[in-house]
């Protein structure tokens, strides 16, 4: 097989001779993290999947049926810019960054690791889902969104290997070497340390887990350092399909609970089988939370020294904003202060990440209000909706405090005593998981959740996405 069939690239890889010796090294090691803790079971299935073959944006996804070992991971970047710029921070307007300026080494190798840390980690965390798929439509987009997860892994691989000598291939190798959930070897960001293992997880994980993604790869696509960010951009057409597996599956959970509680006396759902509305609504409150965690402190030096740096922007920093400098400015968020809420002003630089954070909250929100208006459609009155910021945090100025889904301070009395009003009891889960019988005649979809509204690439619903 000749170098591109092998990793088929934009980069030029064959004019690299010690990139593609070291990728080369890497591949085998991949393929058997990708046997040992890709998607259980189905591993010689054939999966009708896309695959990209070239960044343009018309045409860049090829379909087909393919066995997912045989998936063709590949490194896409974006074509550069003539005469790109570094678009922000200190160096605002300098030439970009091609190679990785040693000031900055260390902190644009953490970036980057932390970012690849999570591409493996969600693989791993769904890897038994297929067994359990409501349709054979969703199964391939669980695979689907496992394959590409694998590709991101390679996106981030491929900058540590080109641009990092030996300490770039020792991280490419350790993130093949920690597990999802493992107390020894965890991942690094514990939102992927949680388990995934049903489908309701799954859509909420990549509803609200996933577009975390979105805003930090937006972030580090007006990066300086001009491989990240071109090589970034190319992930986001990828990521956005993740995002949608994500909304329409949480739709369609809520479309069909909604459809079950017209049809039940006392709008029970769970004697015909259905998921109720507060279980949905603990699952949000236990997402949305954690993801949250994933954007760090609200109150950040590493977030003023990487803007400093020209390493990570703001979100469409070049579209949204006009000072892309940012020294002056203050940002103003409440923070707990002898056991009362107080407003704290801090230099905007060093709350770019409550700032990147406030973005993900509004294109969250989005999410609910279309789950609002399916369940409007079907004539239910009650509503979801998304936690306060404050709620169910580990990480930054709330970690350590309590408060409940409005975001008031409360004891920890308080909150243990509503604990399982606001996050998944363990009953909860066990009732999702008692729903997750595997459904996988073409046409045919588990009775806890509606049909999706079109199939993948106008192909029908009872279309035969896997071949079993
Ligand atoms: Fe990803
Ligand atoms: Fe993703």
């Amino acid at each position: 097989m000749n170098l591109y069939d092998r990793i088929p690239n934009n980069v030029n890889l064959a004019e690299d001779k010690r990139l593609q010796r070291a990728l080369e090294k890497w591949l085998p090691n991949f393929l058997s993290w990708w046997h040992d803790m890709g998607p259980d079971g189905f591993q010689d299935k054939e999966v009708w999947l896309r695959t990209a073959v070239d960044v343009g944006s018309e045409g860049w996804a090829h379909f087909d049926y393919i066995k997912m070992p045989d998936y063709r991971w590949g490194i896409f970047l974006e074509p550069p810019q003539a005469e790109a710029k570094v678009g922000f921070g200190d160096n605002y307007g300098q030439p970009a960054y091609q190679e990785v300026p040693g000031e900055f080494r260390n902190s644009l190798r953490r970036i980057i690791v932390t970012q690849g840390d999570t591409e493996p980690a969600s693989v791993e965390q769904q890897r038994q889902l297929g067994h359990t798929c409501p349709s054979l439509y969703d199964m391939r987009n669980l695979f689907q969104v496992n394959v590409e997860e694998g590709r991101h892994l390679w996106a981030m691989v491929y900058l540590l290997q080109a641009y990092f000598g030996r300490d770039g291939r020792d991280e490419a190798d350790a993130l093949l070497e920690r597990r999802s959930g493992n107390p020894d070897k965890p991942r690094i960001l514990e939102a992927f340390n949680q388990p995934c293992d049903d489908w309701l997880n799954f859509f909420a994980f990549t509803m609200f887990t996933d577009r975390d993604g979105k805003y930090q790869l937006s972030a580090l696509a007006e990066s300086g350092f001009e491989p990240l960010a071109r090589t970034c951009r190319f992930m986001l057409t990828e990521e956005a399909h993740h995002m949608f597996v994500g909304d329409t599956g949480l739709n369609r959970v809520v479309k069909r609970t909604a459809q079950l509680m017209k049809e039940n006396a006392n709008e029970d759902v769970r004697e015909p089988g259905g998921i109720p509305l507060d279980i949905i609504q603990r699952y949000i409150n236990f997402w949305f939370s954690y993801s949250l965690d994933l954007f760090g402190g609200e109150i950040s030096s590493n977030s003023s020294d990487f803007f400093a740096a020209g390493l990570k922007g703001r979100f469409k920093e070049q579209e949204q904003y006009t000072d892309h400098v940012a020294k002056e400015g203050v940002f103003s968020l409440p923070v707990v202060e002898s056991g009362k809420l107080a407003a704290r002003e801090v230099p905007l630089r060093n709350a770019l990440n409550e700032v990147l954070r406030g973005e993900y909250v509004k294109d969250c929100a989005k999410g609910l209000a279309r789950w609002n208006r399916a369940l409007a459609e079907e004539g239910i009155s009650e509503r979801l909706f998304l936690p306060q910021i404050r709620f169910h945090r580990h990480v930054g100025e709330y970690a350590g405090n309590y408060f409940d889904v409005e975001g008031n301070l409360i004891t920890q009395a308080e909150f243990d005593h509503h604990k399982s009003e606001w996050l998944p009891s363990m009953e909860d889960r066990e009732y999702v998981r008692s729903l997750m019988r595997p459904v996988t005649d073409p046409g045919k979809i588990a009775n806890w959740i509606a049909p999706p509204a079109t199939g993948i690439k106008g192909k029908p619903f009872d279309f035969e996405y896997v071949r079993l």
